[in-house]
C-alpha cells in the first residue's frame, strides 16, 4: 500500500460517515479521495455544514470500478444488507473494506438469518471476513481484506467479558448485560419513535431478547475467550446524542479476587491505546464521548461482580475502532490519527 493511503466512504450521508470524515481529515497518512452514495445531487458540506472549508469532494454514484481506481481502502458505512450487495465488487476490484454494518460479523448464515430475518448473499466473502476488534484481534486485522466492524453495543460487553471469560475468572453462563444508548446510535435516517417529542425526558428499554447485538456478543466473547456462553443482553434508550454506558452483572467463580479480574484486563490490554481500565469512581459517558476510549471498572457486589463500561458508539463504537482497523491493515500504528 502506498504511505499516504487513499480511503473511499460509501454511504457518505450518514453519521458514521461524517464520524469518519471528522477524524480522517486530521489522520497524517490518508487521504479521502472518493465520496459514494445514493444523494449526488448536493456536495457534502450542504448536508454537513461543518464540512465546509474542510472538504470538497462531489458525491459520486457507487461503482466500484470507479472508486478502484481512485482508492485503496473502503469504508462501508451503509444498512446491513446493503453491504453485503456492495462489498463482493469492491474486493473483485482489489480495494480492501471495512465494513462497520453487521453483515460480516456472524459468521453462520443461520444465525444471520435467524436474527437479521434475511438471506445472507455472500456466504464466500463472509468465510475470510475478520471480526474487526483490534484490542484482541490485531494480527488477524492487519492482514484481512474484509474486515467487520463491531457493533457499538457489542464493543462495550466483548472487550470487559472476554479476557474474564478466558481466565475462567467468571461463570460464563450467567452474565446480565444493561447497555444504553445515545440516539445516534439508530442513525440518521428518521423514523417517528426516535423523534424529539418521542425520546426527549423518556428512558426505556427494547428489544428485549431480540436485539441482534445479542449473539454478536456471544460469537464475540467466544472468539476472545475460546468458550460458549450464556448472555441476556437488554439495550435501553436514553436522550443523548451519543454515549453509550454498560453494566453488566457477572458472578465470580471460586477463587477469582477483584485483584485478578484487573490481572486479566491488564494483561489482555496492556499495549491498548484506547482501553482505560479506571479503578475508583465508575465511567461515565461524559469522559468517553468524542474520543476513541473505552473506559471500564470491575466492583464486588456482594456475591457479584458489577463491571461497567463507557464509549463514545460513534468513535469506539463504530468509526474510531473502524480507523483502528484500517491502520492496522496499511500498517500505521493502531492509534494514528485518533488522539
Ligand atoms: N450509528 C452508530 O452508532 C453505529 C455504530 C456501529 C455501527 N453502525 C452501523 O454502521 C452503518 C451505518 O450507520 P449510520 O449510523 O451511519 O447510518 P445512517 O446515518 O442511517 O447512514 C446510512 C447511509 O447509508 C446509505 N444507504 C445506502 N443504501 C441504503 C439503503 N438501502 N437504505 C438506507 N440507506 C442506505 C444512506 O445514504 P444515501 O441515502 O445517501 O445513499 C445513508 O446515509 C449501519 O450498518 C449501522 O448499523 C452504526
Amino acid at each position: 500500500m502506498p504511505d499516504r493511503l487513499r480511503a473511499a466512504i460509501v454511504g457518505a450521508t450518514g453519521y458514521t460517515s461524517l464520524e469518519l470524515l471528522r477524524w480522517l481529515l486530521r489522520h497524517p497518512q490518508v487521504k479521502v479521495t472518493v465520496l459514494a452514495s445514493r444523494k449526488t445531487e448536493q456536495p457534502i458540506s450542504e448536508i454537513f455544514p461543518e464540512l465546509l472549508g474542510r472538504i470538497d469532494l462531489p458525491i459520486e454514484p457507487f461503482e466500484p470500478k470507479v472508486i478502484a481506481q481512485k482508492a485503496d481502502i473502503a469504508f462501508l458505512c451503509v444498512p446491513h444488507a446493503t453491504a453485503m450487495q456492495y462489498a463482493p465488487e469492491l474486493l473483485s476490484v482489489g480495494l480492501r473494506v471495512i465494513d462497520l454494518s453487521a453483515d460480516y460479523r456472524l459468521k453462520d448464515t443461520r444465525l444471520y438469518e435467524k436474527w437479521y430475518k434475511h438471506p445472507h448473499t455472500d456466504a464466500e466473502n463472509l468465510a475470510h471476513a475478520v471480526y474487526g476488534l483490534p484490542d484482541l484481534f490485531a494480527r488477524q486485522i492487519a492482514s484481512a481484506k474484509l474486515i467487520a466492524n463491531p457493533g457499538c453495543y457489542t464493543t462495550s460487553a466483548i472487550l470487559p467479558l472476554a479476557p474474564l471469560v478466558k481466565a475462567g475468572l467468571i461463570d460464563s453462563q450467567d452474565i446480565i448485560v444493561n447497555a444504553a444508548s445515545g440516539i445516534s446510535g439508530a442513525g440518521r435516517n428518521p423514523v417517528p419513535q426516535h423523534h424529539f417529542p418521542e425520546r426527549n425526558e423518556s428512558f426505556e428499554a427494547y428489544a428485549i431478547g431480540t436485539h441482534r447485538h445479542a449473539p454478536e456478543i456471544a460469537e464475540g466473547i467466544k472468539l476472545g475467550s475460546g468458550k460458549e456462553v450464556g448472555i441476556t443482553f437488554v439495550p435501553h434508550l436514553v436522550p443523548m446524542d451519543r454515549g453509550i454506558l454498560a453494566t453488566i452483572y457477572t458472578k465470580p467463580t471460586v477463587l477469582a479476587t477483584i485483584d485478578l479480574a484487573l490481572q486479566a484486563w491488564r494483561s489482555a490490554y496492556g499495549s491498548s491505546p484506547f482501553v482505560r481500565i479506571r479503578t475508583g469512581a465508575p465511567p461515565s459517558t461524559k469522559y468517553v464521548i468524542n474520543t476513541n476510549y473505552i473506559d471500564m471498572a470491575i466492583y464486588q457486589y456482594g456475591n457479584r461482580w458489577v463491571i461497567i463500561s463507557a464509549l463514545d458508539n460513534m468513535v469506539k463504537g463504530a468509526a474510531g475502532q473502524a480507523i483502528e482497523n484500517m491502520n492496522l491493515v496499511a500498517g500505521f500504528p493502531q492509534a494514528m490519527g485518533l488522539n
